[in-house]
């Protein structure tokens, strides 16, 4: 299954100037407790936000920068590779499809950025969206999210500010097609 996975300022800031608005060590456990194990895809910009690969993930990161699209095992003149000798849980893609062909864990989650966000929110099984109940300043946001999308669940993270998680699952394809949605409306 493919997943976002987010956290999201009630302005739908999820970022400024590269970082995360906010901490939050409650999200930051809940997006630890379910990417542990799985792979996780991001864009360049995320990534070197984070700095590092995730440990205990694959992480697959999107570039379109051919020149480090992640080289073949022994391409000894290739900077990136030597970099990556290693970070075995790291590669490098040029493309969504690419990335979304390569996982072999059970489940993937799309971690971010906006443009990856953006890009995939019509192939993703379902959003974990954890919402702060606060505004933040801030350059990057979360995309609205279709009606294809129902809100089947909420956990609560924390009481001030409020923090819960919603998670958002696909409709059925027979659900989608007998109320004639095409995945173009907008939840409120
Ligand atoms: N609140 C959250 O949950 C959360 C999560 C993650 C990130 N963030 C925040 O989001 C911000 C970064 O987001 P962003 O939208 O600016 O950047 P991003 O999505 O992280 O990365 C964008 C980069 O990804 C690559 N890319 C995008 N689409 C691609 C495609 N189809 N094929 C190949 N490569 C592709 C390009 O890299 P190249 O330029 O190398 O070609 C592009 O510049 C930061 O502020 C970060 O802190 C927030």
């Amino acid at each position: 299954m493919l997943y976002h996975i987010v956290a999201m300022a009630k302005n739908r800031v999820i970022g400024k100037d590269n970082r995360l608005p906010w901490h939050f060590p409650e999200d930051l456990k809940h997006f630890k407790r379910r990417t542990t194990g799985q792979t996780v895809i991001m864009g360049r910009k995320t990534y070197d936000s984070i700095g590092k690969p995730l440990p205990n993930r694959e992480n697959f990161v999107l570039t379109r920068n051919a020149e480090i699209a992640t080289p073949p095992p022994g391409a000894r003149n290739d900077v990136i590779a030597r970099e990556q000798s290693d970070r075995s849980n790291l590669r490098f893609f040029n493309s969504i499809g690419d990335a979304l062909g390569a996982f072999k864990t059970p489940d993937a989650y799309i971690i971010g950025g906006a443009q990856l966000f953006e890009q995939t929110m019509a192939m993703v099984d379902g959003i974990y969206l954890t919402r702060i109940d606060q505004d933040f300043e801030g350059d990057t946001h979360y995309p609205e999210i279709p009606e294809i999308f129902e809100e089947v669940e909420i956990e609560r993270l924390q009481e001030n500010p409020q923090i819960d998680v919603v998670y958002y699952e696909r409709k059925p394809d027979d659900a989608l097609k007998s109320s004639g949605e095409a995945g173009v409306k907008i939840n409120d």
